[in-house]
């Protein structure tokens, strides 16, 4: 039988040289992939007591929302600046090059709900980091943190050593 880390196609050097791209479309076109993918987030909250599932535009709403739908579970989405109708708060983090904007709407998490982060990867971390930021500013409290896939060698774990966080699959480079 396939396991889940089969499904996901490698590219080397891509988008620059020495990074290999661990690609999620690979998971995501073959029914067997999307369903393990969604099963084995899953899985790492069946005894998890929390009141929302929270992911980052794009990738984490693909497996965020399968996951809080099928827990019974609202799903909040977090965006890239300027998507968002209704007041936000919002958090700057680093890229490879640069900063980015994420914001997510205000009202979206009430003082003291527990909070679930459901995305694809964990790279440097940087994405995540500042959602845990947002959350706390909203009152909320981050119980655990679930990649499908990191890559260890970007030691982004770091960032989030505070937090209760899993990978399904571990990659040791970058
Ligand atoms: C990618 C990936 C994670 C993040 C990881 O998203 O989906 O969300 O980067 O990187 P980090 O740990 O260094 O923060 P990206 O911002 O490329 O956008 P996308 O999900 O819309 O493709
Ligand atoms: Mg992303």
């Amino acid at each position: 039988m396939k396991k889940l880390e089969d499904y996901v196609r490698s590219i080397p050097d891509f988008p620059e040289e020495g990074i290999i791209f661990r690609d999620v479309t690979s998971i995501l076109q073959d029914k067997d992939g999307l369903r393990m993918a969604i099963d084995k987030i899953q899985e790492e909250l069946a005894q998890v007591d929390f009141d929302l599932v929270l992911g980052p535009e794009s990738r984490g709403f693909i497996f965020g929302v399968p996951v809080a739908y099928n827990l019974n579970k609202p799903f909040i989405p977090v965006r890239k600046k300027g998507k968002l109708p209704c007041e936000t708060v919002e958090m700057e983090y680093d890229l490879e090059y640069g900063t980015a904007v994420i914001e997510m709407h205000k009202d979206a998490i009430q003082p003291g709900q527990k909070v679930v982060i459901i995305d694809d990867l964990i790279a440097t971390g940087g994405t995540i980091e500042a959602i845990t930021k947002l959350v706390r500013k909203l009152g909320g409290e981050v119980i655990k943190i679930v990649f499908l896939m990191e890559l260890e060698g970007l030691c982004g774990r770091e960032k989030l050593k505070d937090y209760d966080v899993v990978s399904v699959i571990k990659y040791e480079g970058k």
